[in-house]
């Protein structure tokens, strides 16, 4: 029987601690601007929930639905538009908030997607960050923290629907 364990490796303080400062800065580099924080479903909606929270600007939300096709754990760059934006982002300053960065293929797929739009200005803030796995080179402005090469759950995001309640991050540990 498969087992899974579970490894904190960002407790939540630290992520109140990060999401704060994140705020902070996007409410100094955006400040008498109007921006639109688009949030990717499903994984970034805890994150952006609470980064909104901290800034302290007048904003708008709207969100982004993308299906990746590949195995639970391993996108492979096809990607499906589940559900567009609500919003035009013509002339608009727009934020992507992501949950995690892997590849990159999504982000990459998003931003080209939403760069045809012609919005004034397109910045990239996300959560976590697993860089040694990127296969595209994407601007990425704010990163929350780095992590390793293994599949993390927790703060939104899911293994098979499941943990996105944790408070937390952890890492995945499959044991035989
Ligand atoms: P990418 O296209 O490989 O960068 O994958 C990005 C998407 O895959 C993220 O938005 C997540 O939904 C999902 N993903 C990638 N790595 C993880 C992980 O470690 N845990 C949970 N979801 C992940």
């Amino acid at each position: 029987m498969e087992k899974t364990k579970l490894k904190k490796i960002i407790p939540k303080w630290k992520i109140k601690v990060k999401v704060r400062q994140l705020g902070k800065r996007i409410t100094k580099d955006y400040k008498d601007k109007n921006p639109i924080l688009v949030g990717i479903l499903k994984g970034s909606f805890v994150f952006l929930s609470d980064l909104i929270r901290e800034i302290k600007i007048p904003h708008e939300v709207d969100f982004i639905s993308v299906v990746s096709y590949g195995s639970e754990k391993k996108a492979s760059g096809v990607v499906r538009l589940l559900k567009d934006l609500s919003s035009n982002i013509e002339e608009r300053d727009v934020i992507i908030v992501e949950d995690i960065v892997d590849t990159g293929l999504t982000l990459n797929y998003i931003r080209e997607n939403l760069l045809t739009r012609k919005p004034k200005s397109l910045e990239i803030v996300t959560l976590l960050d697993k860089r040694e796995k990127r296969k595209v080179k994407i601007p990425i402005k704010h990163i929350g923290f780095q992590v390793p090469d293994s599949f993390v759950v927790g703060y939104g995001l899911d293994f098979g629907e499941n943990y996105r309640n944790l408070p937390y991050i952890a890492k995945m540990d499959e044991r035989k």
